[in-house]
Protein backbone atom coordinates (compact mmCIF):
# COMPACT_ATOMS: atom_id res chain seq x y z
CA UNK A 1 0.00 0.00 0.00
CA UNK A 2 1.70 3.61 -0.77
CA UNK A 3 -0.47 6.63 0.54
CA UNK A 4 -0.78 9.36 -1.65
CA UNK A 5 1.99 11.78 -1.01
CA UNK A 6 0.44 14.91 -2.71
CA UNK A 7 -2.61 14.55 -0.84
CA UNK A 8 -0.59 14.29 2.58
CA UNK A 9 1.23 17.24 1.44
CA UNK A 10 -1.90 19.52 0.50
CA UNK A 11 -2.92 18.57 4.03
CA UNK A 12 -0.42 19.52 5.78
CA UNK A 13 0.46 22.51 4.22
CA UNK A 14 -3.63 23.51 5.00
CA UNK A 15 -3.13 22.65 8.75
CA UNK A 16 0.13 25.16 8.57
CA UNK A 17 -1.87 28.42 6.34
CA UNK A 18 -4.71 27.38 8.90
CA UNK A 19 -2.83 28.51 12.07
CA UNK A 20 -4.05 32.04 13.50
CA UNK A 21 -1.11 32.46 15.91
CA UNK A 22 2.66 31.29 16.61
CA UNK A 23 1.23 28.91 19.45
CA UNK A 24 -1.21 27.07 16.95
CA UNK A 25 1.37 26.99 14.30
CA UNK A 26 4.33 25.38 15.85
CA UNK A 27 1.57 22.71 17.34
CA UNK A 28 0.81 22.30 13.25
CA UNK A 29 4.52 21.97 12.79
CA UNK A 30 4.89 19.30 15.59
CA UNK A 31 2.21 17.75 13.88
CA UNK A 32 3.67 17.40 10.50
CA UNK A 33 7.02 17.64 10.28
CA UNK A 34 8.03 16.86 14.86
CA UNK A 35 9.98 13.24 15.75
CA UNK A 36 6.33 11.95 15.93
CA UNK A 37 4.54 13.56 13.18
CA UNK A 38 2.78 13.15 10.05
CA UNK A 39 6.47 12.83 7.90
CA UNK A 40 7.79 10.76 10.52
CA UNK A 41 5.42 8.31 10.09
CA UNK A 42 5.97 8.05 6.43
CA UNK A 43 9.52 7.58 6.84
CA UNK A 44 8.62 4.64 8.87
CA UNK A 45 6.81 2.72 5.87
CA UNK A 46 9.79 2.72 4.18
CA UNK A 47 11.22 -0.25 5.23
CA UNK A 48 8.57 -2.16 4.60
CA UNK A 49 9.00 -1.69 0.78
CA UNK A 50 9.82 -3.30 -1.76
CA UNK A 51 13.93 -2.42 -1.82
CA UNK A 52 13.50 -0.92 -5.80
CA UNK A 53 10.84 1.38 -4.27
CA UNK A 54 12.18 3.07 -1.09
CA UNK A 55 14.75 5.60 -3.20
CA UNK A 56 12.06 7.30 -5.19
CA UNK A 57 9.50 7.34 -2.01
CA UNK A 58 12.28 7.87 0.06
CA UNK A 59 12.82 10.90 -1.93
CA UNK A 60 9.06 12.14 -2.89
CA UNK A 61 8.88 12.45 1.49
CA UNK A 62 11.89 14.44 1.54
CA UNK A 63 10.33 16.58 -0.65
CA UNK A 64 6.62 17.07 1.13
CA UNK A 65 8.77 17.41 4.24
CA UNK A 66 10.77 20.29 2.45
CA UNK A 67 7.58 21.90 0.86
CA UNK A 68 5.97 21.72 4.42
CA UNK A 69 9.11 23.51 5.98
CA UNK A 70 9.23 26.43 3.54
CA UNK A 71 5.46 26.94 4.57
CA UNK A 72 5.84 26.94 8.02
CA UNK A 73 8.67 29.85 7.61
CA UNK A 74 6.44 31.90 5.59
CA UNK A 75 3.88 31.26 8.05
CA UNK A 76 5.58 32.11 11.15
CA UNK A 77 6.95 35.31 9.33
CA UNK A 78 3.50 36.20 8.66
CA UNK A 79 2.39 35.86 11.71
CA UNK A 80 5.66 37.43 13.42
CA UNK A 81 4.46 40.68 11.20
CA UNK A 82 1.36 40.83 11.99
CA UNK A 83 2.30 40.01 15.98
CA UNK A 84 4.29 42.94 15.76
CA UNK A 85 1.76 45.36 14.05
CA UNK A 86 -0.72 44.15 16.97
CA UNK A 87 1.89 45.11 19.70
CA UNK A 88 2.78 48.16 18.10
CA UNK A 89 -1.16 49.66 17.72
CA UNK A 90 -1.29 47.81 21.75
CA UNK A 91 1.50 50.13 22.84
CA UNK A 92 1.15 53.28 20.58
CA UNK A 93 1.72 56.49 22.94
CA UNK A 94 0.54 59.83 22.28
CA UNK A 95 3.22 62.04 22.70
CA UNK A 96 1.46 65.31 22.56
CA UNK A 97 -0.44 64.51 25.27
CA UNK A 98 0.66 66.38 28.60
CA UNK A 99 2.80 64.77 31.09
CA UNK A 100 1.19 62.62 33.60
CA UNK A 101 1.14 62.55 36.39
CA UNK A 102 1.77 66.50 36.17
CA UNK A 103 5.50 66.98 37.21
CA UNK A 104 4.99 69.10 40.42
CA UNK A 105 8.18 71.44 40.08
CA UNK A 106 7.45 75.09 38.84
CA UNK A 107 9.86 76.86 36.82
CA UNK A 108 10.27 80.53 38.76
CA UNK A 109 8.90 83.33 36.77
CA UNK A 110 11.90 85.17 36.30
CA UNK A 111 13.36 82.07 34.96
CA UNK A 112 10.84 81.89 32.44
CA UNK A 113 11.09 85.58 31.77
CA UNK A 114 14.36 85.23 31.20
CA UNK A 115 14.27 82.69 28.75
CA UNK A 116 11.74 84.25 27.44
CA UNK A 117 14.06 87.69 26.37
CA UNK A 118 16.91 85.23 25.39
CA UNK A 119 14.48 83.93 23.24
CA UNK A 120 13.58 87.21 21.57
CA UNK A 121 16.76 88.72 21.26
CA UNK A 122 18.58 85.48 20.13
CA UNK A 123 16.23 84.84 16.87
CA UNK A 124 17.40 88.95 16.16
CA UNK A 125 20.98 87.84 16.30
CA UNK A 126 22.10 88.47 20.09
CA UNK A 127 24.05 86.61 22.00
CA UNK A 128 24.48 86.11 26.13
CA UNK A 129 27.07 87.56 27.65
CA UNK A 130 27.80 88.03 31.15
CA UNK A 131 29.84 89.64 33.95
CA UNK A 132 30.12 88.80 37.82
CA UNK A 133 27.97 90.40 40.20
CA UNK A 134 30.87 91.99 42.19
CA UNK A 135 32.47 94.48 39.97
CA UNK A 136 35.15 97.21 40.44
CA UNK A 137 34.22 101.15 40.75
CA UNK A 138 35.27 101.92 37.04
CA UNK A 139 33.66 99.32 34.98
CA UNK A 140 30.35 100.06 37.06
CA UNK A 141 30.22 104.16 36.77
CA UNK A 142 33.73 105.54 35.26
CA UNK A 143 34.00 103.82 32.29
CA UNK A 144 30.04 104.37 31.61
CA UNK A 145 30.95 108.00 31.89
CA UNK A 146 29.53 108.43 35.12
CA UNK A 147 32.70 110.51 37.13
CA UNK A 148 33.33 110.56 40.63
CA UNK A 149 30.80 112.94 42.90
CA UNK A 150 28.41 112.51 39.26
CA UNK A 151 24.66 112.45 41.54
CA UNK A 152 23.59 108.88 39.83
CA UNK A 153 26.35 107.81 42.09
CA UNK A 154 24.54 108.37 44.78
CA UNK A 155 21.11 108.05 43.46
CA UNK A 156 21.78 104.34 42.57
CA UNK A 157 22.26 103.67 46.39
CA UNK A 158 25.32 101.50 46.03
CA UNK A 159 26.40 98.81 48.26
CA UNK A 160 30.31 99.15 48.54
CA UNK A 161 32.50 96.73 49.84
CA UNK A 162 35.70 97.61 51.65
CA UNK A 163 38.42 98.97 50.30
CA UNK A 164 41.35 96.45 49.22
CA UNK A 165 45.40 97.83 50.32
CA UNK A 166 45.20 100.50 46.77
CA UNK A 167 42.09 101.65 48.83
CA UNK A 168 39.83 100.39 45.54
CA UNK A 169 36.26 99.55 46.96
CA UNK A 170 34.72 97.16 45.08
CA UNK A 171 30.96 97.50 44.20
CA UNK A 172 27.70 95.43 43.62
CA UNK A 173 26.91 96.08 40.85
CA UNK A 174 24.34 98.41 40.25
CA UNK A 175 22.95 97.88 37.21
CA UNK A 176 24.28 95.39 34.25
CA UNK A 177 25.80 98.21 32.18
CA UNK A 178 29.34 97.03 32.91
CA UNK A 179 28.94 94.30 30.94
CA UNK A 180 28.68 96.43 27.95
CA UNK A 181 32.36 97.35 29.17
CA UNK A 182 33.73 93.91 29.68
CA UNK A 183 32.38 93.07 26.12
CA UNK A 184 33.71 96.37 24.04
CA UNK A 185 36.64 95.95 26.14
CA UNK A 186 37.37 91.72 25.01
CA UNK A 187 35.44 92.18 21.17
CA UNK A 188 35.41 93.42 18.34
CA UNK A 189 32.71 94.53 16.57
CA UNK A 190 30.20 93.92 15.07
CA UNK A 191 28.99 93.46 18.76
CA UNK A 192 25.40 92.40 19.96
CA UNK A 193 24.96 91.00 23.30
CA UNK A 194 22.01 90.89 25.74
CA UNK A 195 23.10 90.56 29.68
CA UNK A 196 20.85 89.21 31.87
CA UNK A 197 21.99 89.14 35.34
CA UNK A 198 21.51 90.12 39.14
CA UNK A 199 21.96 93.94 40.45
CA UNK A 200 21.71 95.31 43.64
CA UNK A 201 20.68 98.57 45.02
CA UNK A 202 20.40 99.64 48.88
CA UNK A 203 16.06 99.91 48.71
CA UNK A 204 13.66 97.24 50.19
CA UNK A 205 9.67 98.43 49.68
CA UNK A 206 7.00 96.87 47.49
CA UNK A 207 8.23 97.89 44.54
CA UNK A 208 12.32 97.68 45.33
CA UNK A 209 14.14 94.83 46.14
CA UNK A 210 17.92 95.30 47.74
CA UNK A 211 18.41 92.10 44.53
CA UNK A 212 16.77 92.77 41.45
CA UNK A 213 17.53 91.63 38.18
CA UNK A 214 18.24 93.47 34.64
CA UNK A 215 18.52 92.44 31.00
CA UNK A 216 21.25 95.09 29.61
CA UNK A 217 21.67 95.44 25.56
CA UNK A 218 24.43 96.47 23.78
CA UNK A 219 24.55 96.83 19.47
CA UNK A 220 27.71 98.23 18.26
CA UNK A 221 28.57 98.51 14.38
CA UNK A 222 29.83 101.24 12.20
CA UNK A 223 26.20 102.54 11.12
CA UNK A 224 24.05 102.07 13.99
CA UNK A 225 21.32 104.29 14.11
CA UNK A 226 18.63 105.32 16.42
CA UNK A 227 16.31 103.74 13.76
CA UNK A 228 18.07 100.10 14.42
CA UNK A 229 17.01 101.29 18.71
CA UNK A 230 13.47 101.82 17.90
CA UNK A 231 12.78 98.83 15.67
CA UNK A 232 14.52 96.68 17.79
CA UNK A 233 13.04 97.75 20.94
CA UNK A 234 9.54 97.73 19.26
CA UNK A 235 9.54 94.50 18.07
CA UNK A 236 10.83 93.38 21.28
CA UNK A 237 7.97 94.93 23.35
CA UNK A 238 5.21 93.37 20.79
CA UNK A 239 6.58 90.24 20.47
CA UNK A 240 7.50 90.01 24.41
CA UNK A 241 3.85 91.24 25.63
CA UNK A 242 2.02 89.55 22.93
CA UNK A 243 0.21 92.02 21.44
CA UNK A 244 0.91 92.58 18.15
CA UNK A 245 -0.21 96.36 17.55
CA UNK A 246 0.40 97.61 21.22
CA UNK A 247 1.93 101.40 20.97
CA UNK A 248 5.27 101.78 21.79
CA UNK A 249 6.23 105.68 22.83
CA UNK A 250 10.07 106.78 23.29
CA UNK A 251 10.20 109.17 25.71
CA UNK A 252 13.37 111.62 25.92
CA UNK A 253 15.54 111.26 29.00
CA UNK A 254 18.84 111.15 29.81
CA UNK A 255 21.70 109.03 31.44
CA UNK A 256 25.23 109.48 31.48
CA UNK A 257 26.42 106.80 29.55
CA UNK A 258 23.84 107.48 26.55
CA UNK A 259 23.30 110.60 23.84
CA UNK A 260 20.38 110.72 23.14
CA UNK A 261 19.10 108.36 25.47
CA UNK A 262 15.04 107.64 25.59
CA UNK A 263 12.66 105.89 27.72
CA UNK A 264 10.37 103.20 26.56
CA UNK A 265 6.77 103.27 27.08
CA UNK A 266 4.05 100.33 26.05
CA UNK A 267 0.50 101.53 25.73
CA UNK A 268 -1.50 100.61 28.40
CA UNK A 269 -5.28 101.61 29.85
CA UNK A 270 -6.18 101.18 33.61
CA UNK A 271 -10.15 100.95 34.27
CA UNK A 272 -11.25 101.08 37.83
CA UNK A 273 -8.08 100.03 38.67
CA UNK A 274 -7.05 97.21 36.63
CA UNK A 275 -3.71 97.60 34.45
CA UNK A 276 -4.49 95.97 30.59
CA UNK A 277 -1.45 96.47 28.17
CA UNK A 278 -2.10 97.47 25.10
CA UNK A 279 -3.72 99.89 22.76
CA UNK A 280 -5.26 102.84 25.00
CA UNK A 281 -5.10 105.84 27.03
CA UNK A 282 -2.41 105.98 29.81
CA UNK A 283 1.23 104.77 29.16
CA UNK A 284 4.01 102.65 31.19
CA UNK A 285 7.53 102.89 31.33
CA UNK A 286 8.98 99.58 31.14
CA UNK A 287 13.07 100.42 29.92
CA UNK A 288 15.82 102.72 29.05
CA UNK A 289 17.69 103.62 26.23
CA UNK A 290 19.81 105.61 23.77
CA UNK A 291 22.31 105.97 21.61
CA UNK A 292 25.86 104.58 23.25
CA UNK A 293 27.80 107.88 24.58
CA UNK A 294 30.94 108.39 22.33
CA UNK A 295 33.21 108.80 25.64
CA UNK A 296 31.85 105.34 26.82
CA UNK A 297 33.33 103.88 23.44
CA UNK A 298 36.50 105.73 23.83
CA UNK A 299 36.66 104.69 27.35
CA UNK A 300 36.83 100.87 26.16
CA UNK A 301 39.38 101.26 23.42
CA UNK A 302 37.11 101.84 20.30
CA UNK A 303 37.39 104.83 18.07
CA UNK A 304 33.54 106.56 18.02
CA UNK A 305 34.39 107.98 14.68
CA UNK A 306 34.33 104.64 13.23
CA UNK A 307 31.85 103.06 15.59
CA UNK A 308 28.68 103.96 17.39
CA UNK A 309 25.85 101.82 19.00
CA UNK A 310 22.60 102.02 21.07
CA UNK A 311 22.32 100.33 24.29
CA UNK A 312 19.26 99.76 26.73
CA UNK A 313 18.35 98.38 30.32
CA UNK A 314 15.23 96.90 32.00
CA UNK A 315 14.25 95.56 35.03
CA UNK A 316 13.42 91.53 34.58
CA UNK A 317 11.13 91.50 37.88
CA UNK A 318 8.62 94.65 36.25
CA UNK A 319 8.08 93.18 33.19
CA UNK A 320 7.09 89.72 34.88
CA UNK A 321 4.89 91.46 36.81
CA UNK A 322 3.44 93.39 34.10
CA UNK A 323 2.98 90.59 31.96
CA UNK A 324 2.13 87.85 34.27
CA UNK A 325 -0.03 89.85 36.89
CA UNK A 326 1.97 89.62 40.43
CA UNK A 327 1.40 92.66 41.87
CA UNK A 328 4.23 92.30 44.87
CA UNK A 329 7.79 92.28 43.71
CA UNK A 330 8.65 90.92 47.58
CA UNK A 331 7.00 87.55 46.38
CA UNK A 332 9.70 86.89 44.06
CA UNK A 333 11.83 85.55 46.58
CA UNK A 334 9.92 84.43 49.44
CA UNK A 335 10.15 80.66 48.20
CA UNK A 336 6.53 80.18 49.04
CA UNK A 337 6.01 76.88 47.41
CA UNK A 338 1.66 77.72 47.29
CA UNK A 339 3.37 81.23 45.20
CA UNK A 340 5.54 79.19 43.13
CA UNK A 341 2.92 76.47 41.60
CA UNK A 342 0.42 79.67 41.18
CA UNK A 343 2.84 82.06 38.80
CA UNK A 344 5.21 79.29 37.98
CA UNK A 345 5.78 77.46 34.54
CA UNK A 346 5.87 74.04 33.71
CA UNK A 347 9.34 72.86 32.94
CA UNK A 348 8.14 71.64 29.85
CA UNK A 349 7.09 75.00 28.68
CA UNK A 350 10.08 75.81 27.20
CA UNK A 351 9.87 79.48 25.22
CA UNK A 352 10.09 78.80 21.44
CA UNK A 353 9.46 80.34 17.86
CA UNK A 354 7.13 77.68 16.90
CA UNK A 355 5.01 76.81 20.60
CA UNK A 356 4.90 80.56 21.26
CA UNK A 357 6.58 82.37 24.34
CA UNK A 358 4.75 80.02 26.51
CA UNK A 359 1.62 78.37 26.81
N1 LIG B 1 21.65 101.12 33.31
C1 LIG B 1 20.41 101.84 33.28
C2 LIG B 1 19.69 101.67 34.61
O1 LIG B 1 20.03 100.80 35.37
C3 LIG B 1 19.52 101.35 32.15
C4 LIG B 1 20.07 101.68 30.80
C5 LIG B 1 20.91 100.78 30.16
C6 LIG B 1 19.74 102.85 30.15
C7 LIG B 1 21.43 101.08 28.91
C8 LIG B 1 20.25 103.15 28.92
C9 LIG B 1 21.08 102.27 28.28
O2 LIG B 1 18.76 102.39 34.90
Amino acid sequence: MTTDLDSVRAELIASVDAADSLDALEAARVAAVGKKGSVGALMKQLGALPAEERKDFGQSVNAVKQAVEAAIAARKETLESGALDARLAAERVDVTLPVRPESEGRIHPISQTIDEIVQIFGEMGFRVAEGPDLENDWRNFTALNIPEEHPARQEMDTFYLRADAEGNRPVLRTHTSPVQIRTMMNEAPPIRIIAPGRTYRSDHDATHSPMFHQVEGLVIDEAIHMGHLKGCLIEFCRTYFEVHDLPVRFRNSHFPFTEPSAEVDIGCTRDSGELKIGAGDDWLEILGSGMVHPKVIENCGLDPAKYQGFAFGMGIERIAMLKYGIPDLRTFYDSDLRWLKHYGFVPQDIPGALGGLHR
